[in-house]
């Protein structure tokens, strides 16, 4: 039986685990290798503690970061993948799913934004 995520620490528990799979995976890991993961990681805890928790710690824009790094439509259906089997595999309950959903949703605008698709 998995709990749901509840606290800063289970938000910075999953993105540590999705950092891993995404880096680990060789059709888009060359995204992230040259990141400062000192300085990204911060924001990604930042930004799903925001969405999920409501501590609205997150003031950055983040659909504007990702114009400058020539996303292909392939590369959305890999990172959701990741994401959710992160989710999947260590939590369950509404909040979990209502981070599945949110990931999908905002994948699915930036896809839109950035590449009218
Ligand atoms: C194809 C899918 C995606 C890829 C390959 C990707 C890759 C990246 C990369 C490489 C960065 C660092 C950019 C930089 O600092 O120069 C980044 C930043 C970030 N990504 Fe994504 N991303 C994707 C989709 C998403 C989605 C769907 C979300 C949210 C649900 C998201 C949330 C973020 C956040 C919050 C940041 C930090 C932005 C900031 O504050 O500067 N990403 N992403």
């Amino acid at each position: 039986m998995l709990s749901d995520i509840e606290t800063e620490n289970d938000v910075k528990l999953f993105s540590d685990i999705f950092y891993q799979k995404l880096l680990a995976d060789e059709r888009i890991n060359h995204l992230f290798l040259n990141l400062n993961l000192e300085e990204h990681m911060p924001r990604i805890y930042s930004f799903w503690s925001t969405i999920l928790l409501g501590t609205l710690s997150y003031k950055r824009n983040m659909m504007e970061t990702h114009q400058h790094l020539s996303l292909k439509k392939e590369d959305f259906p890999i990172w959701l993948r990741h994401f959710e089997s992160t989710l999947r595999e260590n939590f369950e309950g509404d909040k979990t799913d209502e981070a599945i959903s949110r990931a999908n949703t905002i994948a699915m605008t930036m896809r839109y934004k950035l590449l009218g698709v």
